[in-house]
């Protein structure tokens, strides 16, 4: 047995997978053709308003990720694990803009004693729509530059 044999075949197969990438088929060309206008169709971000304030949230993203940004500082001492619900937020419209509950916030909620169905976690409640919340605990003041 040759021991180069190997490396040649190591070699022709590095040459194989650095050739030209493969042409996508038709099937997967109709698909991100549909995805893109899917996302265009649906902008990246939605108005939401915070305590009054009118920010910006990503389609997707959580309330707390939305509030951070936006440079309000919201509470959130477990760090976004669904555990202290210092993060409480009441939301006051737009409730069907949010994606739905899931257990481990349920539980979170529950455990804290909060049974309203209008009280979400703002570090798990996904924004999927305009929606108008206040904080149930008092913001700690604007992030400073
Ligand atoms: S940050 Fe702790 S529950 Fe949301």
């Amino acid at each position: 047995m040759n021991p180069h044999d190997d490396d040649n075949a190591i070699a022709a197969r590095l040459r194989e997978a650095a050739g030209p990438a493969p042409m996508p088929d038709a099937a997967l060309r109709a698909r991100f053709a549909a995805r893109l206008r899917d996302v265009t169709a649906h902008p990246e971000t939605v108005p939401i308003q915070f305590d009054g304030r009118k920010i910006e949230a990503r389609r997707g993203g959580t309330l707390l990720g939305a509030a951070l940004k936006s440079r309000t500082r919201l509470m959130h001492l477990c760090g976004a694990r669904a555990l202290c619900a210092t993060c409480r937020v009441k939301v006051t419209a737009g409730e069907e803009n949010l994606a739905p509950m899931s257990l481990k916030e349920r539980l979170s909620l529950r455990y804290h004693l909060s049974f309203g169905s209008r009280t979400r976690l703002a570090c798990q409640a996904r924004v999927q729509g305009p929606v108008e919340v206040e904080s149930v605990f008092p913001l700690c003041g604007d992030v400073p530059d």
